[in-house]
């Protein structure tokens, strides 16, 4: 049987991070996905992210000869199994019931003739004016499916219905509309199937959609950041390897941290079972020599951040067999070779980044070593990390910003407060160096 196709429209909500997390749902499920993104959406999740998540082209424009050529937007609507707007804005509820088609998204929406399912997001006072209700009783009796939001704590200190459905709930919802192709306005969202997780179900810090209007929400947004987080591991034989302490923990919370932040990310991961923080590409590698690759075709970013453990050295020989006690008591060489200084490497680089940030994780003279390192390694900043105390895998770091400017000294914090902290320092570094054009 051939899989579903789903049109994914995105609008310009707060919860359109989400929208990510839905995409990787229903690629995991086998569907197809194509992404359109409305322009207040693109502030919020970029069409990079959306295109490598669903693996095809992200439609913005109507007026995009080449696609109108390729793929007319009459075509585009109705090539999908169904359409699925998610967050639906107040705004887009209100042009799609009014009729109105004065972008792509809603001009899709009008020409589609396949069965439309809408997970509303907004204020609550958005939700509950009457203007709003009115325009989903439209919709819902014109045979969409609009889901009922999630109640919930508001910021703005406002409490009630308005929160976008968990993508889970939303996947659900997509499965039992495409079981049930006649059925129209299912106002509930159905219970998650046991078999659906999400990253948000397991990433607490992002159980709670972010504030509604927050100051300079975006303060990464158009920046690309690189990120390399966890330990490597070096094979010796198919059985063994040579590996470190370090958890991944600091690394994924800097690169969800980033995501947040608006920032597009790519990050670089290690052996560790830690979930993809929603809105990042993760790259996963085992050893030094992958994860080298992988940053250099990475490149170029607007900032790279290096908070892996990268092992120095790897076995210079790598059995191809398990290797045997043989009862004599010998003990089997083990001769090392030196691995690629990731770090040094990228600071060398035709396409070092302007922001180029190495961490140090140190036992003693931490700011010594940090000081040395920074010299050594050619990047601007070393994030000098104390492990003396809690080594790595901890919940918290305490770290000092080592840079030819100064030593910056902060208090012993969680990794996530590291992690948001660093990247406003990050956002202020990089456009005091390159004012944003947009936000
Ligand atoms: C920070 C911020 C967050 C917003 N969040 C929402 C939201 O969650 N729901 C909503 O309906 N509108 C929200 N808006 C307003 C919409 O972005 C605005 O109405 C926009 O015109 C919607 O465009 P679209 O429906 O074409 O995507 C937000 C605006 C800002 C600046």
């Amino acid at each position: 049987m051939t899989k579903p196709r789903i049109l994914l429209i995105v609008g310009g909500g707060i919860a359109a991070y989400k929208s990510i997390e839905l995409v990787r749902l229903l690629r995991k499920s086998g569907m197809t996905v194509r992404c359109v993104i409305t322009r207040a959406g693109e502030q919020f999740v970029t069409p990079l992210t959306l295109a490598a998540l669903s693996e095809n082209k992200v439609y913005t424009n109507l007026f995009d000869l080449k696609d109108e050529v390729e793929m007319g937007h009459i075509q585009l609507s109705r090539e999908a199994d169904l359409v699925v707007v998610a967050p639906a804005t107040a705004d887009l509820l209100a042009k799609m019931a009014a009729g109105i088609a004065d972008d792509l998204a809603t001009t899709l929406l009008l020409a589609t003739d396949k069965p439309v399912l809408a997970a509303p997001a907004m204020n609550v006072r958005m939700w509950l004016h009457p203007a709003t209700q009115r325009n989903v009783a439209t919709l819902r009796g014109d045979g969409v499916t609009v889901l009922d939001p999630d109640e919930g704590e508001m910021a703005c200190g406002e409490y009630g219905p308005g929160r976008l459905p968990e993508p889970a709930a939303i996947f659900a919802a997509i499965e039992s509309r495409l079981s049930n192709p006649l059925a129209s306005s299912a106002v509930e969202a159905p219970p998650l199937p046991s078999r659906v997780s999400t990253s948000l179900d397991t990433n607490g810090s992002l159980d709670h959609q972010p504030d509604f209007a927050p100051e300079n929400h975006r303060p990464l947004f158009g920046r690309r950041i690189l990120i390399t987080a966890g330990p490597t591991h070096e094979p010796i034989d198919p059985v063994r390897y040579i590996a470190n302490r370090s958890s991944g923990k600091q690394g994924f919370a800097i690169a969800a941290a980033a995501a947040e932040a608006g920032a597009e990310v790519l990050l670089i991961a290690g052996p560790v079972p830690l979930p993809t923080p929603p809105g990042v590409i993760r790259v996963d590698v085992e050893t030094a020599v992958e994860m080298a690759e992988e940053v250099r075709q990475g490149l170029p970013v607007d900032a790279a951040i290096m908070v892996a453990a990268v092992a120095d050295w790897r076995a210079a020989d790598t059995s191809a067999q398990k290797i045997k006690k043989d009862g004599s008591g010998a003990v089997p060489p083990l001769a090392l070779a030196e691995n690629p200084d990731i770090l040094a490497g990228v600071a060398r680089s035709p396409d070092r980044p302007p922001l180029l940030i190495g961490f140090a994780a140190e036992t003693n003279d931490v700011i010594a070593h940090a000081e040395a390192k920074l010299a050594k390694k050619g990047c601007d900043w070393i994030v000098a990390n104390d492990v003396a105390a809690d080594p790595m895998g901890g919940e918290s770091n305490r770290v000092h910003i080592v840079s030819k400017n100064g030593i910056d000294s902060w208090d012993r914090l969680p990794k996530a407060a590291v992690a948001r902290k660093l990247m406003e320092k990050i956002a202020d570094e990089l456009d005091a160096r390159s004012p944003r054009h947009s936000d």
